[in-house]
């Protein structure tokens, strides 16, 4: 299937679930008041790939990347490593809660696919 709908309230706030799609992980995160504002703080001039987070998000609540690591493709543990984030385990990339890459050898940020919601409690990607 190229698109997929998930209902949001589904997801729990501070949790991180996978979805599969085009064969991919598919990562939709429920994020925190805090995580929102700590991403949102984040200075251009430390990432090494720079996006401000509000460039990468529709709605600050709901981050949605492809769970694929930007260095050689392994799966990223949520909620682990040193930003709060992800965590690829293959070679040690850290993501923030973002999906920015802050320190590993990983040299961009989680790829943020096309996605609407089509009302409050849904969202369709692809
Ligand atoms: Fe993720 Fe190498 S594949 S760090």
């Amino acid at each position: 299937m190229s698109k997929i709908e998930v209902k949001l309230s589904e997801i729990p706030e501070g949790k991180n679930m996978t979805f599969k799609w085009r064969g991919k992980p598919l990562f939709i995160r429920h994020r925190s008041a805090k995580e929102i504002a700590v991403e949102e703080a984040v200075e251009m001039a430390v990432l090494r790939d720079p996006q401000h987070d509000k460039d990468r998000v529709t709605n600050p609540k709901w981050m949605i990347v492809i769970g694929v690591c930007t260095h050689l493709g392994c799966v990223p543990i949520s909620n682990a490593g040193d930003y709060g984030g992800y965590y690829c385990p293959c070679h040690g990339s850290h993501y923030d809660a973002s999906g920015r890459i802050r320190k590993g050898p990983a040299p961009l940020n989680l790829e943020v696919p096309f996605y609407e919601f089509p009302d409050e409690d849904t969202v369709i990607v692809g």
